[in-house]
């Protein structure tokens, strides 16, 4: 009986999801609303983390930027300012993790409880495993995926408490896919992706909490820096502003994840799909290349 019951609900429940699914086709969910809301990014000094600083600075968020890089932090931070923000700076080195417990204390004291954190900060070395040196690899894992680890242990208990919350993590295709010169990179943003998968079963499983949203964004190349002159046959890398719009957009409507462009869904679906020798074949079709990065100074 039990069990006649619960492949009942689980037959609704996919019927809802798919029902859902369609009906958004037509009709977008609402953007909530962020006024006065404690928002929370890590890399705020360039890139996404300004272009997101700006976008939620004019909805009339209240910012916490965090950044190792303290002049591009407080330069995000003026022009936030200029949209009419109140804005929070720290100095931060998301590499480290004494240093990011001991300034999400410094938050809670000063500005108060986070209610969406964006795990954004990233870095990318672009070179093959063995031109890596060790401290790259290492640099990688510990700013691109171990960050969200020690962010999250020190913001989410006050969202549990208060059933209410976003976490949001910037991921990349490269968290489905891998990619040559990649190793590090790829190998962190799957490690994002499952820390994010789980982290939000824990919430409804574990805990649960109906009140904390996560959204998990899945960008493509896109011109902020992080990687210089990508090779591709079609296409080319898009601009930050757009993506940043798009980035936003599916945070305010409380979407689980957004791919960015929305065809990547799929792409990412025919790795898994598809034998290798097509896989392969597809690799050499589409001419993607990653060349050495130059060394950066951050
Ligand atoms: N641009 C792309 O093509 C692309 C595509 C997919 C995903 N992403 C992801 O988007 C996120 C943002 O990247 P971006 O493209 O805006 O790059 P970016 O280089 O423009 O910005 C990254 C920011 O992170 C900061 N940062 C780096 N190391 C840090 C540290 N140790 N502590 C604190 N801050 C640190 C940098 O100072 C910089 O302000 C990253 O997680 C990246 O992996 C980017």
């Amino acid at each position: 009986m039990s069990l006649l019951s619960d492949i009942g609900v689980l037959i609704g429940q996919i019927i809802l999801g798919w029902l859902e699914v369609f009906a958004r086709l037509f009709v977008s969910p609402a953007r909530k609303d962020v006024t006065g809301r404690i928002i929370l990014i890590t890399g705020a000094g360039h890139g996404f983390g300004r272009m997101m600083a700006h976008r939620f600075a004019k909805l009339g968020a209240k910012l916490v930027l965090w950044d190792v890089n303290k002049e591009g932090n407080e330069q995000t931070a003026r022009e936030a300012k200029e949209f009419g923000a109140t804005v929070f700076t720290y100095t931060v080195d998301c590499s480290k993790r004494e240093d990011i417990y001991e300034t999400g204390e410094k938050v809670k004291k000063d500005v108060g409880q986070v209610y969406m954190l964006i795990n954004n900060a990233g870095v990318l070395a672009g070179r093959t495993l063995l031109e890596l040196t060790d401290e790259q690899i290492q640099r990688t894992m510990d700013v691109n995926v171990m960050a969200h680890f020690w962010t999250l242990r020190s913001f989410l208990p006050a969202m549990l408490d208060s059933n209410e919350g976003h976490l949001v993590c910037i991921c990349s295709v490269a968290g489905k896919v891998g990619g040559h010169r990649l190793t590090d990179y790829t190998a962190a943003k799957h490690a994002t992706l499952g820390l994010h998968d789980s982290i939000q079963q824990e919430i409804r499983v574990v805990y649960k909490k109906t009140g904390i949203k996560t959204t998990l964004v899945y960008p493509y190349f896109t011109n902020t820096g992080i990687i210089h002159e990508p090779g591709m046959r079609f296409g080319k890398m898009m601009d930050q502003e757009p993506v940043s719009d798009q980035i936003v957009d599916a945070i305010l409507r409380e979407k689980a994840d957004v791919y960015i462009p929305a065809d990547w869904r799929f792409n990412c679906l025919v790795r898994d799909l598809v034998p290798q020798r097509v896989y392969e074949a597809m690799q050499d079709f589409f001419k993607v290349e990653i060349p050495t990065q130059p060394d950066k100074e951050k």
